[in-house]
């Protein structure tokens, strides 16, 4: 029955994408968050989005870093960036949420445009670059909060510094999680984003020599949560595992993959669509990041052997991609493109869907089925 209801209003709302195409991107997104920001605050709208559009179902039910899940579907960071969204994200059906990526300091973001869908080829050219107002002001919007569902906080290197060195990256980035583990705002887990390809200047993470002594510092917080951090997916397969091996070497409970696609020349891409783009910076989300993540959370799920917990991300439209990514090796999924082509309700809908595809393959819960595929090629 909720399904049934759930999927109506998705078709709804995929009705009017024509129209909502029309609409500049990134003033879009930021009425959404305004209005999800109030709605949150008006008593009885919570409850009622839950009511009407959360879907539960025992076999989505998993724990994933001694944390407990309702279901595996979550908001990726980027979305609700100032946090602005944790006391409905519940209620649109999602089990968990990254807010975020927050920097130390604060950035106006990139110059823009900064957000541009390809609608054909189900993509956003991303170029915000950590646009934030700063870890305190972030930290001031929601102390006193608490949520149903596990809310992490994704912490990125503020952009731009003034110095672009090791230490002062370092020192940075270990303020940053600092400040949001001394706060008392009831987040479920730490968020590392070492993979934003939108960066002023880069002072990469991806070389093991680079990110073990940041690995290191952010260990010594003693963080009460646990650790994810958030991988790219453009470096090759062989840099990855180089990642997971130093990864594996500090108290780090799950990776997500990953962030934004780099490579223009991913066959999702329609050739002509990619080209009314050309001449603009920036890297992609959605469908083309899809293959590579599926291809890296298989890998990372046979590299790590389940030292680590995998996260999928990237490409998820509907529940046969979660699904996709589930049995190749991922516990937990997250998206962020899907709620623009398919609508907010989206994750209700995964949810709705998703276990019947369990049952039809004899899995109880979504945890019998991570990484039955991962040994296939
Ligand atoms: C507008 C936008 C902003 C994003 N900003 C961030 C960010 O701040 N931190 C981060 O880790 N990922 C960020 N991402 C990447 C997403 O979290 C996600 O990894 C990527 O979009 C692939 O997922 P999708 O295909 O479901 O969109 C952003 C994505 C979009 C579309």
């Amino acid at each position: 029955m909720k399904g049934a209801f759930v999927h109506l209003v998705g078709k709804s709302y995929r009705a009017l994408t024509p129209l909502i195409f029309l609409s500049d991107s990134e003033p879009a997104h930021d009425f959404v968050l305004d209005m999800s920001e109030m709605m949150g605050k008006v008593p009885g709208i919570p409850s009622l989005m839950r009511g009407l559009l959360r879907v539960s179902h025992p076999s989505l039910k998993t724990t994933v870093a001694g944390i407990e899940f309702e279901n595996p579907i979550g908001l990726a960071a980027g979305f609700d960036h100032e946090a602005q969204m944790p006391r409905i994200v519940d209620g649109l059906g999602f089990g968990f949420q990254s807010v975020g990526t927050v920097t130390n300091g604060a950035y106006e973001g990139n110059p823009y445009p900064r957000i541009k869908r390809l609608v054909k080829s189900r993509t956003m050219l991303v170029y915000k670059g950590f646009k934030s107002t700063g870890m305190s002001n972030v930290l001031k919007r929601i102390k006193g909060q608490t949520w149903r569902v596990p809310v992490g906080i994704s912490v990125g290197r503020t952009n731009p510094l003034k110095e672009y060195t090791y230490p002062v990256s370092y020192a940075d980035i270990v303020e940053a999680f600092t400040k949001a583990r001394d706060s008392k705002v009831p987040f479920s887990y730490f968020e590392l984003n070492i993979s934003c390809p939108n960066m002023l200047k880069e002072v990469s993470f991806y070389e093991p020599e680079h990110l073990a002594p940041l690995l290191k510092m952010i260990s010594d917080l003693k963080l009460p949560k646990p650790l994810f951090i958030k991988m790219p997916i453009g470096l090759g397969d062989d840099g990855v595992k180089a990642l997971l091996d130093t990864i594996m070497q500090f108290p780090v409970a799950a990776v997500i993959f990953g962030n934004l696609q780099i490579n223009r020349k991913d066959s999702a891409f329609i050739p002509e669509e990619l080209a009314t783009l050309e001449k603009f910076p920036g890297n992609w989300s959605g469908m083309p990041c899809q293959k590579r993540s599926d291809h890296l959370v298989k890998l990372a799920y046979n590299h790590v052997k389940r030292r680590l917990a995998i996260i999928g991300c990237g490409g998820i439209f509907n529940a046969e991609d979660a699904y996709r990514k589930i049995r190749n090796g991922a516990s937990l999924v997250q998206l962020v493109s899907a709620t623009v082509w398919e609508g907010p309700q989206v994750p209700a809908e995964i949810c709705a869907d998703l276990p019947a595809l369990l049952e039809r393959d004899g899995f109880k819960n979504i945890s019998e089925a991570v990484g039955v595929d991962a040994g296939k090629s």
